[in-house]
């Protein structure tokens, strides 16, 4: 993956945000790479194996299933069975999720306070399974462990194919700025490639990233909030060619169209469809006039059909003909 593509953009694996129906949006404009979101071993291997969230199309290859977990053998056996029964591209192993539910259970982040257990869980999972496996870290646990470049020397050296860095510590969560100078120092200090992540929202930001730390990938999250058009962006600005046109309403309502007909062939059901999808209509609306207004009346709205009516409405309005 990192020979096809000089500097490939990954989509962030994302909770609730990152299912099939939006991942193949987002390989369709430029995402090189794209994640589930993760999934708990524990889960997995207690029998829910029918998790539809790491379920994908073949049309969102190269595609990496995350999970978390802080018992070795539990995340063997679920890496295992997602190898054998799903065979994605890769399997990643999250060290970085913050979330009090997760840490409870010493998943996520709260592995970086032993890194000889997640030397462990690195090393069972390569022994057992023949994919690549990777691994996405914070800086640290807390500011006063933080140490990304000693993290991720324990990674490389368990067997990780490659490591994402979201340079925040789990104590920062989602606060202060991602400190793009430890992705510097990681990918200095690393012979594996090191993928950068945190606050990249534009492609004049994707190429200063790759100017300041010159990282093998960059990898997006909030910035590809609906705004699926950020990969095309940062991929002609990173090789350098013409910017691709800002996308015109038309464009958002046609890709909200085809993520929703996406989503109903993921779902099979409309109803559990709108609950899944809400956030991002309403993401789709963001920076358009009277957009506050559509959202207003999107979250009072149980009803797939009405929230496809309301926006074709809302849309044609903003167009002044038809947007079809
Ligand atoms: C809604 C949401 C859900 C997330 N879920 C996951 C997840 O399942 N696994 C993971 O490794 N990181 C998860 N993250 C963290 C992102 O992958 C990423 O590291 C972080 O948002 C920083 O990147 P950004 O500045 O581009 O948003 C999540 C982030 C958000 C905003």
């Amino acid at each position: 993956m990192f020979h096809k593509v000089n500097t490939p953009l990954f989509l962030a694996p994302q909770v609730g945000v990152t299912e099939s129906p939006f991942r193949r949006i987002c390989r369709k404009f430029g995402a090189d790479v794209v994640l589930t979101e993760f999934v708990s071993a524990d889960r997995i291997c207690r029998g829910h194996r029918d998790i539809r969230t790491l379920k994908f199309n073949e049309d969102e290859r190269p595609i990496g299933a995350q999970i978390f977990g802080s018992d070795p053998k539990i995340m063997v056996e679920a890496a295992t069975w997602i190898e054998h029964n799903l065979s994605p591209d890769f399997i990643d192993i999250n060290f970085g999720c913050p979330s009090k539910t997760v840490v409870k259970s010493n998943g996520g982040s709260a592995c970086l306070r032993d890194l000889t257990l997640v030397e462990n869980i690195i090393k069972s999972v390569v022994q057992a399974i023949s994919l690549p496996v990777t691994v996405k870290i914070r800086s640290g646990w807390d500011e006063s462990s933080r140490d990304p470049v000693g993290i991720a020397l324990r990674c490389q050296e368990a067997g990780a194919k490659f490591l994402t860095l979201h340079a925040r510590s789990r104590s920062q969560r989602f606060g202060g700025k991602a400190d793009w100078d430890e992705i510097a120092k990681v990918v200095e200090n690393l012979e594996i490639p090191v993928i950068g992540n945190g606050d990249v929202k534009s492609g004049e930001d994707a190429v200063k990233m790759k100017r300041d730390t010159n990282c093998a990938g960059i990898m997006i999250a909030r910035g590809s909030h609906g705004n699926p058009w950020i990969f095309r962006e940062a991929r002609a600005a990173l090789d350098g060619t013409p910017l691709p046109l800002i996308p015109t309403v038309k464009d958002k309502y046609d890709t909200l169209e085809k993520h929703i007909n996406y989503a109903l062939e993921f779902r099979e059901d409309e109803a559990i469809t709108m609950r899944h999808i809400k956030k991002h209509l309403c993401w789709y609306t963001a920076g358009i006039r009277n957009g506050k207004r559509v959202r207003e009346e999107l979250n009072t709205i149980h009803s797939l059909s009405t929230a496809r009516e309301k926006l074709k409405y809302f849309f044609e309005r903003e167009l002044g003909s038809s947007p079809k």
